[in-house]
């Protein structure tokens, strides 16, 4: 592909937004997938990323006459989960957005991580480019839980409201109305996105149902339409410069532990030396095929090169120490390498302390850094305040058993692996047996709190 000076780099979006909201559903619906229901407890547990690409907005939005304005990229979108234990997850998510979608349901309102996200929202960027926050679009969801809600396939939603019963129409603006005073009393103006003049500075609110797809189109369109709007400058792809962030380090069956990585700006290479926490070489390239995501199991297209924007699966060696939310960089020259390592360290200082890694406590093991940081601020909190000794990546080993095993003699209730969404290996577990090491296992990780919660409890009386 011929590259110029004015090349766009798709926009990445984030959705945020309080627990069961809709988040997932509302991108399955734009995907027309259902990643929702499979998921443990139907709580989304990790950052996945899916890009959509620019025909997919042409079609969906084709209803609203706006064809031609579309020149956008397409748009990378990022789920983030609002269970509030992945803080940790969120900041990650929105610290890398362009353009987010804040996700309200409608008779609901605001809620406690609505009001995190925002802030979040509002935090991004204070250095480098002045102006650089996010562009916000708030979908009111869950319209259909109107009482008397009727749904018109393929009218726009403006459209669709007026088409509604006066008693529908009454509730619906009663619930906006007390919305926007809501958005208000955080500091944030909001309008429905057709008053909406002032886009800039007031959030637009499109109404949504995730269930029957009405008002995705529209919120397609404002994303795309106002990305390109006003965000040219920071949109233009820049082919000068890796710029990448590590989003999950994991272990992938078959290919053992990888990094999935998103892709800013640049090109990176199989062989290419890398630089984060780690120093290695890039094994293979990965993307998922398409529309699937990448916390799902299955094919991977290998790649000799990749050019932004995009989220690229990685295997290297030592990729075990990578970490999740630091950047990546490509070496080229020697000096190159001394300048990347100290920037690293950086970025390593704070993420460290964000996990107190203190001598006595149980035993965290868990799939991904980015569930594992989550994790350790569940069980520090205020409230729990259940230290945590030491962690690990991936399934549980007999190495595993053995450091749990330590706290024997220190701390008997201590000895016990919390094992979030991992295996535990048959050897791993008749050495448990032998040592009289614990391990509790569930899939969720405020399951996996509770269980461990009920037996702390019982040995503290
Ligand atoms: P977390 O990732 O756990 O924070 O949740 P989420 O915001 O991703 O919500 P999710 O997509 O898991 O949806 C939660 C529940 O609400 C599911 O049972 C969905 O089917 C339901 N739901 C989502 N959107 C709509 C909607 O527009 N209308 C109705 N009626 N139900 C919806
Ligand atoms: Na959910
Ligand atoms: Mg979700």
């Amino acid at each position: 592909i011929e590259e110029s000076e004015t090349t766009l780099r798709p926009p990445i979006c984030c959705v945020m937004g309080h627990v069961d909201t809709g988040k997932t559903k509302l991108l399955d619906s734009i995907k027309r997938t259902n990643v929702q229901k499979t998921e443990a407890g139907g709580i989304t547990q990790q950052i996945s990323a899916t890009y959509i690409p620019t025909e997919n907005i042409r079609e969906r939005t084709k209803d609203l006459k706006a064809d031609a304005k579309i020149d956008v990229t397409g748009l990378l979108v990022i789920d983030t989960p609002g269970h509030e234990s992945f803080n940790n997850l969120r900041s990650r998510g929105s610290s890398l957005c362009d353009v987010a979608i804040l996700v309200v349901d409608i008779t609901n309102g605001l809620q406690p991580q609505t009001i995190e996200s925002i802030e979040l929202l509002k935090m991004k960027n204070t250095d480098v480019i002045e102006n650089d926050k996010p562009l916000v679009v708030v979908a009111l969801n869950k319209v259909d839980r109107l009482y008397g809600w009727k749904t018109f396939p393929d009218v726009p939603i403006a459209n669709a409201l007026k088409l509604q019963s006066s008693d529908v129409q009454l509730e619906f603006k009663d619930k906006v109305t007390k919305i926007i005073t809501q958005f208000k009393e955080q500091g944030v103006n909001t309008e429905l996105f057709y008053k909406n003049k002032d886009r800039l500075d007031t959030y637009s609110i499109v109404p949504t149902s995730a269930i029957s797809g009405q008002g995705i189109p529209e919120l397609l369109l404002l994303l795309v339409q106002w990305a390109q709007k006003t965000m040219i400058e920071k949109l233009t792809y820049r082919s000068d410069l890796v710029e990448g962030t590590v989003m999950e380090v994991k272990v992938t069956e078959g290919l053992g532990t990888t990094i999935d990585v998103i892709l800013v700006n640049g090109v990176l290479h199989k062989g290419d030396e890398i630089v984060g926490p780690i120093h290695t070489t890039i094994r293979s390239l990965l993307t998922p095929r398409p529309v699937t995501e990448l916390h799902i199991k299955g094919d991977y297209i290998y790649h000799k090169e990749i050019k932004a924007t995009q989220v690229i699966k990685i295997t290297a060696q030592n990729l075990e120490h990578a970490v999740a939310g630091t950047a990546v960089y490509v070496v080229r020259t020697n000096d190159d390498l001394a300048r990347y390592k100290k920037l690293v360290m950086e970025d390593m200082r704070n993420i460290m302390s964000r996990i107190d890694k203190n001598g006595k406590g149980v035993y965290v093991q868990a799939s991904t850094l980015g569930s594992l940081e989550a994790f350790i601020v569940l069980l520090n909190s205020k409230d729990a305040n259940i230290p945590v000794g030491d962690f690990g990546i991936g399934p549980v080993h007999k190495k595993d058993v053995l450091k749990a095993s330590v706290m024997l003699n220190k701390r008997e209730e201590f000895s016990t692996i919390l094992a979030l969404d991992v295996k535990v290996t048959p050897e791993a577990r008749e050495l448990a047996d032998k040592l009289e090491v614990r391990i509790f296992t569930d899939d969720v990780s405020f399951r996996l709190f509770e269980q461990f919660k009920v037996y702390f409890n019982s040995v503290k009386e």
